[in-house]
């Protein structure tokens, strides 16, 4: 990544120490994410951070302050590269102090007592001149001193500071897919951190550096397993290795979840049955809850997918998804932990929309829920897509605590070979109105809870960490899991400022290199929609593994896991019309919402066949054929990626050479692949319209039989 070395960590330094001929290659491998704390080097803002701050005056003592106390030395000492005096006592007059509110000095409480600091908040402010940081709570100043240092990695001014900030949703949690035998469903940067053979007693470094990530941009929570779940996970030995993972990450603020397969009383309790209104089911559960809050006293909950491709739920035994989640919120709730029970549900049985069905399940029960239940909602109706529309649930179901699932690792958006930003997708869903109750209902506002003024919000994000060495496989990616956390933090940043910040913590501040790279990175996302599935297209990708196109695909025997059930495309036109005279989902969303999707001239052109089926020969606004169009999107995606490529080469002064081949690389990979996306899409499409590629389209490299031959039975994640 930076130029220089990038390791701070003490095993790490070790290993460079002992290992000089490797450390090169290590240095540059992306390891130490965007927490390489280089010195500054603008040499006026360096000596102004030099002249402000000398001393640190840091009170208190706790596992997480002494983790924000050596932090900060950390972060200080590296940037401004001269050692800073840290001390408990205020003799010096020190240029920064940091204690929690209760700890500070009578007079600069006096001073900022006016001050709301909101619970795991923070103040960074100036009293006398002087720095003050400040929090409630212990977690708040580790917090407060991670964004001090951002502040100083981005080259900020610091003189006139008054930054009080506080985490907008209340559980901020990252999803692992992570199944037991160390592999990853859908993961694409190695396996699993989890060493569940070592655990308990053996604690990789990796674990803490996991924890000290993620708590610099404020994720709080993690669910250590994969969604299709196995039970073994909930037996006493994993609970002791899952309770050495909770030790180790508690000091950063972050809670462990676990996902509990519906059916763990029959398969690890010895019951007959797991019907969730069986007294010796319910019981069952509250003692195995009552074992793990033994072990663990701040387990977080649980994470359920019930009743959704093949899992066990409720409907097993003729019951509901309120029943079977309330049992289990029962078993929680006297220790504080929550359900998230997940709203990915679609059946074969059902022969409507499956856009329409988990909100014509759960809708309805509204209200019903307890209140130690989160409904957890997947960003749009179908499954994670370049661009997918906001789910109808949210804003729908005002009385129960909705939670957003985005997908951070990239299962259908090029794995981990595709340089793709998602907070650039993520906003578009956050910043969507749902109208629900007006004008300005947004989905962030439903996510947070201040839309129905609910008491618990959360948000969570499938994670794209694996063991690779530099954690989620494509450099870029670990912009995702940033943007990701900071968002989490804040709903309502804007990707623009997180691709800047995560730009100049990771690689450089040069406004050479941070305006065209946070330029790249913005584009990034309509790239990819552009070469897999613009205008509204979706789930065309190949079957099983997601990996590149299938629009061809029909034979499955589930009809909605063809890609032909999408797109719908015959002789006469494409996409899957969802109007009224269609499967009428549209009906789902708020009135101005559903009559903007309704009406031609007003739905978005981006999702125009996600709601619409239109002949070939429509013409779009810009007097284009539907056609045309088509084809002038999916070059257009591939020249985008020509362009990153441009401009990634231009990029070599202010990247390692090896970071910067390796991105290069992966460019290639990505521009062939869009190649293939775009090729494979219009000649398959062509089959159907008989009409001849627009002229500004390069012609297909090899036939349609060349693409519908090619297979890829090892493609990861599955
Ligand atoms: C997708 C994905 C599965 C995953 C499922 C889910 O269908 O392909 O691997 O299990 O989503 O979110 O439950």
């Amino acid at each position: 990544m930076k130029i220089k070395t990038m390791f701070h960590q003490r095993h790490v330094l070790m290993c460079f120490l002992l290992l000089g001929f490797y450390s090169t290659a290590f240095s540059q491998s992306g390891y130490g994410l965007w927490l390489d704390y280089e010195k500054v080097n603008d040499a006026s803002i360096l000596s102004d951070y030099q002249n402000q701050i000398r001393s640190v005056y840091f009170l208190g003592e706790s596992e997480t302050l002494n983790l924000a106390r050596e932090e900060l030395k950390l972060g200080l000492n590296s940037l401004l590269g001269s050692s800073i005096d840290f001390s408990s006592t205020n003799s010096n007059n020190a240029s920064i102090t940091v204690a929690t509110f209760d700890q500070l000095e009578r007079k600069t409480q006096r001073k900022l007592k006016k001050i709301d600091i909101a619970k795991d908040g923070y103040y960074i402010g100036h009293d006398s001149g002087k720095i003050v940081i400040t929090a409630k709570e212990d977690i708040g100043i580790l917090y407060g001193v991670f964004n001090f240092i951002r502040l100083l990695q981005t080259q900020q001014p610091i003189d006139n500071l008054a930054i009080l900030d506080a985490p907008k949703i209340d559980l901020r949690i990252l999803n692992h897919w992570d199944n037991l035998d160390g592999t990853i469903e859908r993961g694409y940067a190695g396996k699993s951190l989890w060493k569940w053979q070592k655990l308990p007693k053996y604690i990789d470094q990796r674990y803490i550096d996991y924890a000290r990530a993620n708590a610099s941009i404020g994720i709080n929570g993690t669910v250590l397993t994969n969604v299709n779940a196995n039970a073994w996970v909930l037996t006493p030995s994993y609970i002791d290795k899952v309770a050495a993972l909770a030790d180790a990450f508690r000091p950063y603020g972050i809670k462990v979840y676990l996902t509990a397969r519906f059916s763990a009383p029959i398969e690890i309790g010895g019951l007959s049955t797991a019907d969730p209104l069986e007294a010796k089911v319910q019981q069952w559960w509250k003692t195995k809850i009552d074992s793990i809050y033994a072990k663990i006293p701040d387990f977080g909950g649980f994470l359920v997918k019930a009743n959704s491709e093949g899992q066990p739920g409720p409907q097993n035994y003729g019951r509901t998804h309120v029943d079977g989640a309330n049992m289990m919120a029962e078993a929680l709730e006297p220790h504080n932990g929550v359900v998230l029970w997940r709203a990915f549900v679609y059946s074969e049985h059902d022969a409507t929309d499956r856009a329409k069905q988990a909100y014509s399940e759960f809708v309805p029960m509204d209200g019903k829920f307890k209140e130690n239940v989160i409904v957890q909602v997947k960003n749009g109706a179908i499954d994670f897509q370049p661009r997918e529309p906001f789910h109808p649930i949210f804003g729908a179901m005002p009385k129960t605590a909705l939670a957003m699932e985005f997908q951070i690792t990239q299962e259908y958006l090029g794995f981990s070979t595709h340089l793709v930003f998602l907070p650039k997708l993520y906003e578009e869903v956050l910043q969507a109105d749902t109208y629900q109750q007006g004008k300005g209902s947004l989905v962030a506002k439903v996510i947070d809870g201040s839309l129905d003024n609910h008491k618990i919000s959360a948000i969570s994000g499938v994670s794209n960490i694996g063991s690779d060495l530099n954690w989620t496989g494509h450099p870029f990616a670990q912009a995702n899991w940033y943007g990701y956390g900071r968002l989490a933090w804040d709903p309502y940043l804007d990707s623009e400022t997180i691709a800047e910040q995560w730009l100049r913590s990771t690689y450089s501040n040069d406004k050479d290199f941070v305006k065209p790279m946070t330029d790249l990175l913005i584009e990034s996302r309509e790239a990819v929609v552009n070469y897999m599935t613009p205008l509204g297209l979706h789930h065309m990708m190949d079957t099983d593994h997601h990996y590149g196109p299938g629009p061809w695909v029909s034979e499955l025997p589930r009809p909605e896991w063809n890609p032909t059930y999408y797109h719908k495309a015959d002789s006469k036109g494409i996409g899957f019309d969802r109007t009224k005279q269609g499967s009428d989902a549209i009906a789902q969303y708020a009135d101005p919402v559903a009559k903007k999707f309704e009406q031609l001239d007003q739905v978005p052109e981006n999702l125009l066949l996600w709601f619409h089926h239109l002949p070939w020969d429509y013409t779009l606004s810009d007097g284009k054929t539907l056609w045309n169009s088509l084809g002038i999107h999916y070059q257009k995606g591939v020249d985008q990626v020509r362009e990153m490529k441009k401009v990634w080469e231009q990029m070599s002064p202010y990247v390692d050479p090896i970071s910067h081949k390796e991105v290069s690389m992966l460019l290639d990979i990505q521009l062939h692949e869009a190649i293939w996306w775009k090729d494979a899409c219009m000649l398959y499409f062509q089959k159907h319209s008989k009409l001849p590629f627009p002229k500004a389209m390069e012609k297909p490299k090899h036939s349609l039989k060349h693409y519908k031959s090619l297979k890829h039975p090892y493609a990861p994640g599955i």
